[in-house]
C-alpha cells in the first residue's frame, strides 16, 4: 500500500520517527541557506504593512499559534492574539485594519477553523494559512498559503504536522520581523543557522526513545499528570497534556510554571507525575524554583532539559530526559519529541487504540 506503517507498530510511532525528514523538507522550502535568509512564497500584499496578527486554530494546531505569539511578539514586536476557532467567531472579535489573520490546520478542513477563516475574509482581513493538505478548503481560500510538507498524517493524534507547523511559524515570524525592520541580517542568519540544526536535534531527541519507554509503565498507573513549561514551552506543556489525554485517557493538565501555585499545586502528592519542560536559558532558574515547590510536596518530577540544565537541577528528579542543547527558538520543535514519545508509550502500556482513540476524529468537519 502507498501508506503503510513500515516496520512501525503504529502510524503514530512512524509519524514521530519521520520528523527529522519532514521538518527538514518543510524548512528546505522556506530557508535559503546560501543567502542565510528565510523566504516565504510570493504574496499579493505587503507584509511590512501588518500591524497586528490574529491566529486561529483548534487542538494541537492552536498550540502552534500560542508558540507563534511568543515568537512574533519577540522578533517582530507586533501584537498577536490567539484564539481557538470555536470561540473566535462568536465573541465578535475586533478586527482592525492591517491585521494578518493566520489559520493553522493539518487537514485544512476543520469546520470551526474554516468558519473563522471565512469570518476574517468577510471582514476584509488578509489571511495566511499554515496548512498540510494543499488541496483542502482552507488552502484554497487563504490569501497566502504556507504549506507544511509533513506528508499524510494518519494517526489521529497530531505529531509530525505539529513540528512542521512550528517550522513554518518560525519562518513567518522571521519574515514579519524583517518586514517590520526589527531584524538585522546578522540576526536573521543566526536564526537560519539554528533552524537548519533542528532536524539533527530532533534525531538526537529520538535517541532517548528506550528511556522514555522504560518510564512509561509508572506513568501509565497515574490518575493525573501535570506538565509545566515557561515561555514558548508553556504551550508545549499544553500539547503534552493533550497528547496524553487523547491517547492514554489519563487526565493531564498543562500549566505555565509560574501559575502552578495558583491552583494545580493543590493536586500534588506523591502519586502525581510532574513533567517539566525546561531548556537551560534565561527562564530556567524560574522554572526550577517552581519545580522545587512541587517536589517539596512530593511530586514525582520528570525533568526534560539539556546537559547544563540537568547538571544544575536533575538530582532530585525521579527521571530525566536529556535533550540536545538548542537555541530557545527551536526548543519547542525539539522538546515536542519526548512529549510525543511519552504519550505514545504510556498509551501502548495501557493497551489503548493509539491510532484511533475513542471518541476522536482525525478531522472534525462538523461544528
Ligand atoms: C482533531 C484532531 C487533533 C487536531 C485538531 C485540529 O481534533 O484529533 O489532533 O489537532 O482536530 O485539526 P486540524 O486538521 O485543523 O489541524
Amino acid at each position: 500500500a502507498l501508506i503503510d506503517k513500515g516496520n512501525h507498530r503504529h502510524f503514530m510511532q512512524k509519524e514521530i520517527y519521520e520528523q527529522p525528514v519532514v521538518v527538514a523538507q518543510t524548512l528546505q522550502s522556506y530557508l535559503r541557506p546560501i543567502e542565510q535568509m528565510v523566504a516565504l512564497p510570493d504574496m499579493g500584499f505587503d507584509l511590512g504593512s501588518i500591524e497586528r496578527v490574529a491566529i486561529v486554530a483548534c487542538g494541537t494546531a492552536s498550540y502552534v499559534g500560542m508558540i507563534g505569539k511568543y515568537w512574533i511578539e519577540r522578533f517582530a514586536r507586533i501584537p498577536v492574539e490567539v484564539d481557538v476557532a470555536s470561540e473566535f467567531r462568536y465573541r465578535d472579535p475586533v478586527l482592525l485594519p492591517n491585521t494578518l489573520g493566520v489559520v493553522v490546520s493539518q487537514s485544512g478542513e476543520t469546520a470551526d477553523t474554516l468558519a473563522a477563516l471565512r469570518h476574517m475574509k468577510a471582514n476584509g482581513v488578509t489571511t495566511a494559512g499554515i496548512i498540510n493538505v494543499p488541496t483542502s478548503s482552507m488552502a484554497r481560500e487563504v490569501d497566502l498559503l504556507l504549506p507544511t510538507h509533513a506528508g499524510p498524517e494518519i494517526g489521529v493524534a497530531s505529531t509530525k504536522a505539529f513540528t512542521c507547523q512550528l517550522a513554518v511559524m518560525a519562518a513567518l515570524s522571521v519574515n514579519l520581523a524583517r518586514a517590520a525592520g526589527k531584524l538585522s541580517a546578522e540576526e536573521e542568519s543566526e536564526i537560519v543557522r539554528h533552524l537548519i540544526e533542528a532536524p539533527a536535534a530532533i534525531n538526537a531527541a529520538l535517541a532517548h526513545d528506550d528511556e522514555i519507554q522504560a518510564m512509561a509503565g509508572t506513568i501509565a498507573g497515574a490518575r493525573d499528570v501535570l506538565y509545566l513549561g515557561r515561555g514558548p514551552d508553556y504551550p508545549l506543556a499544553l500539547e503534552g497534556a493533550l497528547k496524553l489525554k487523547e491517547i492514554s485517557y489519563i487526565h493531564a493538565e498543562g500549566y505555565a510554571s509560574g501559575e502552578m501555585k495558583h491552583g494545580p499545586i493543590a493536586l500534588i502528592d506523591d502519586n502525581v507525575p510532574l513533567i517539566v519542560l525546561a531548556p537551560s536559558g534565561p527562564l530556567f532558574d524560574k522554572t526550577v524554583s517552581n519545580m522545587q515547590e512541587a517536589q517539596a510536596r512530593g511530586a514525582q518530577v520528570v525533568l526534560i532539559s539539556d546537559a547544563d540544565g540537568l547538571a544544575q537541577a536533575g538530582e532530585d528528579a525521579v527521571a530525566t530526559i536529556e535533550m540536545p542543547k538548542v537555541h530557545p527558538l527551536i526548543a519547542p520543535i525539539v522538546y515536542a519529541v519526548p512529549v510525543q514519545l511519552l504519550a505514545y508509550h504510556v498509551a501502548v502500556a495501557k493497551g489503548t487504540d493509539v491510532d484511533q482513540p475513542r471518541n476522536l476524529a482525525k478531522s472534525v468537519t462538523v461544528e
